[in-house]
């Protein structure tokens, strides 16, 4: 597949994830307190869900489907992952992201997020990018109003993962109305 150049911010690198990855995200992502807030983490999570989804990320960005990218913290190595799925219109796509529980509070999230906005407006052709998150979910809802993002409404989400229905609150964010 073609190359994915690193997208640079302050401390982090946004990245294509690689093999070697594996157990980081399995650490991390494995955490329940993680997990709990995402539709598709899997808790407890399985053997090889990890090289997986590692794999899948890639597949996904070779079919131009979406960008799926570890954040790196420089110095310190993989702290979580960070993506944009296209929409089935191809022309907005959901935000989603973790970070691992150690790494929580450094602003990792808020400075990921805000690259990846970048790299959406400047770098493709969405107009749009959305977010869905569990109305408990401070942390989550604190990174994108940091970011820009207003909320639009409430929407039931299906959590995969969880093998449940929730209510979950949405936000978005047009090209037109980010600000750089
Ligand atoms: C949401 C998440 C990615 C935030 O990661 P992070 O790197 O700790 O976020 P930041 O350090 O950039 O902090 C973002 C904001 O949330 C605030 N925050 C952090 N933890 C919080 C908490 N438990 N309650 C309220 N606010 C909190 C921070 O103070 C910061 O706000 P500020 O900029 O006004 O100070 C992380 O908590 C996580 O991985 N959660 C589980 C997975 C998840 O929720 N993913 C998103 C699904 S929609």
């Amino acid at each position: 597949m073609r190359e994915f150049p690193p997208l640079l911010t302050e401390r982090l690198t946004l990245r294509r994830l690689e093999r070697a990855d594996a157990a980081a995200v399995r650490r991390y992502a494995g955490d329940e307190r993680v997990a709990h807030w995402t539709a598709r983490i899997p808790h407890p999570y399985p053997d090889g869900a990890a090289e997986a989804w590692i794999a899948e990320t890639l597949a996904q960005m070779a079919r131009s489907e979406g960008w799926q990218l570890g954040i790196d913290a420089r110095g310190v190595g993989l702290v979580g992952a960070i993506g944009l799925e296209r929409d089935e219109d191809r022309l907005s796509a959901e935000l989603g992201y973790w970070v691992g529980v150690p790494y929580w509070g450094h602003g990792y999230a808020t400075e990921a997020a805000r690259h990846m906005i970048r790299f959406a407006f400047q770098a493709t052709d969405l107009a749009q990018v959305h977010a869905r998150v569990l109305p408990d979910n401070a942390a989550s809802r604190r990174v994108l109003e940091a970011v820009g993002f207003t909320p639009t409404g409430p929407a039931t989400v299906t959590l995969d993962a969880r093998g449940y229905n929730a209510e979950a609150l949405c936000f978005a964010l047009e090209r037109r109305a980010w600000r750089g």
